[in-house]
């Protein structure tokens, strides 16, 4: 299992070692069978067998610390990766999806995920999104108790069967990224369980509504130490044996514990594992997995972030004030965390020749520009590598969550194409099309292109 070789630190021989050939050979392949040229000169890569293998190690992990016939629903969160391929390829390896939005909704169902394995979990969900959820059967979260009285008046006006939960913030603190650390004493999400009288009204909240037997949390994203997660899995899990208690029947039969599995950008080893989390919170609360409740999980970057690779092709290579400067393909619109907060979100970057091979050479200290007109938009700054020359190629590493399938619209740069890539049987690599490039067309579409002249047809009174 990929995930437990990686914890040796040895990515070579082990399947982390294995993932970093698959991408070489998958860069050279891009080249020569052309997905990348000078007309076509960014695209995404997808490594389906490394997914397929995360996929394989978060229900192995999961398995391993649950009492047998522990129902479990690994929902991917899909803002992860928004594309409807590889929602349908996470479906075949038995993962669900977690949805926060309308259009996140829309992609699952495209990829034909059943309403009973989605969860819909947002902040600010209209009564329409809550109105289809519901009659759907799709697990909702209520975030807050505004959320719940809708929710109540919907369960008034119609039946339905689906798993309903409150999401709770433990409050247990922030980890080393702010914007990503959700149970901070203000984080906007779910109910706040250590202010004032709010435990007691999440009591309440169950005992007086037998349809909600579901209980939810998750204490952040990267940046967030495996134990700090656990401290929020901990206190989510004593809320639910207290509600129990109360009410005096096992009212909450599941406990959703997030995602939020922090993904190593330094180097190619996978760590954490899912393993290893899984350990953790077995540890820190044995009583979630002796088979009382059934679990969700919610893990979205550590499934994809490692399996995808940005390349992008060297315009120009340059100098200025004596450092060396290539201008690349790759830049904001892909990469858009990295740029304008470079710090919290350093990437690694791989230089291959213009034929897609890895480049030797000495190492040198250089900037790794994209094609974006400000300054900052940067992907890397006084890097080490193999000098980038004109028609060379750059690769961002670890892309395949929040970033290339994030696109930012700045300079109306387009939407690169995603190819996903696995061996082709004969010692090559196959790719399939998981989302075509975007055209200058379409850009123009989705820029008024349709309504050129709607502004100049309003008119001021009085004047020309
Ligand atoms: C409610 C919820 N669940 C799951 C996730 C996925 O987190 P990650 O991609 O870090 O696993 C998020 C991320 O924002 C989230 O808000």
């Amino acid at each position: 299992m990929d995930q437990d070789n990686s914890s040796t630190g040895d990515p070579s021989g082990d399947t982390d070692g294995e993932r970093v050939v698959r991408r070489d050979e998958a860069v050279r392949a891009a080249v020569e069978q052309g997905l990348l040229r000078p007309d076509a000169p960014i695209v995404g890569l997808l490594d389906v067998t490394g997914i397929r293998e995360s996929a394989a190690a978060l229900r192995a992990a999961f398995d391993e610390v649950t009492a047998p016939g522990t129902p479990v629903l690994h929902a991917f969160a899909v803002k992860a990766t928004p594309l409807v391929p590889v929602l349908r390829l996470l479906r075949e390896e038995g993962i669900g999806v977690e949805v926060a939005s309308p259009g996140e909704l829309a992609l699952a169902r495209a990829a034909g995920l059943p309403p009973d394995r989605t969860v819909l979990d947002s902040p600010a969900k209209t009564p329409a999104e809550l109105r289809e959820a519901l009659a759907l059967g799709i697990a909702v979260n209520a975030d807050n108790p505004q959320e719940l009285d809708r929710i109540d008046a919907l369960m008034r006006s119609a039946a339905s069967r689906s798993p309903l939960g409150i999401r709770v913030n433990p409050q247990v603190g922030a980890g080393a990224i702010e914007a990503l650390s959700t149970a901070t004493a203000t984080s906007k999400f779910g109910v706040a369980l250590r202010d004032e009288g709010a435990r007691e009204w999440v009591v309440r909240a169950y005992a007086e509504r037998p349809w909600l037997s579901r209980l939810h949390t998750h204490s952040g994203s990267q940046g967030v130490p495996l134990s700090l997660m656990a401290e929020g899995v901990a206190a989510t899990y004593a809320l639910a044996e207290e509600i129990n208690r109360r009410i005096g029947h096992p009212q909450i039969d599941t406990i959703d514990i997030g995602g939020g599995l922090p993904v190593n950008f330094t180097s190619d080893v996978t760590t954490p594992t899912y393993a290893d989390y899984a350990r953790v919170l077995k540890k820190a609360v044995p009583g979630l997995f002796d088979g009382r409740y059934g679990l969700v999980t919610e893990f979205g970057r550590s499934l994809l972030a490692k399996h995808g690779t940005v390349v992008a092709r060297v315009e120009y290579a340059k100098s200025a004030g004596g450092r060396p400067v290539a201008v690349t393909h790759a830049g904001v619109q892909v990469a858009t965390r990295t740029v304008y907060a470079p710090g919290a979100w350093p990437l690694r970057i791989a230089a291959y020749d213009g034929k897609g091979r890895p480049k030797e050479g000495p190492e040198v200290a250089q900037d790794v520009a994209g094609p974006a007109c400000f300054a900052g938009d940067l992907l890397a700054q006084g890097y080490a590598l193999p000098l980038l020359e004109q028609g060379d190629y750059a690769a961002a590493l670890d892309t395949g969550a929040y970033y290339f399938a994030h696109h930012y619209a700045y300079n109306s740069l387009a939407r690169p194409g995603v190819y996903g890539f696995a061996p082709d049987g004969a010692g090559g690599t196959a790719f399939a099309i998981v989302r075509e490039a975007q055209t200058v067309e379409e850009i123009v579409a989705e820029s008024g292109g349709a309504h050129a002249g709607a502004l100049t047809t309003l008119r001021t009174p009085g004047r020309h």
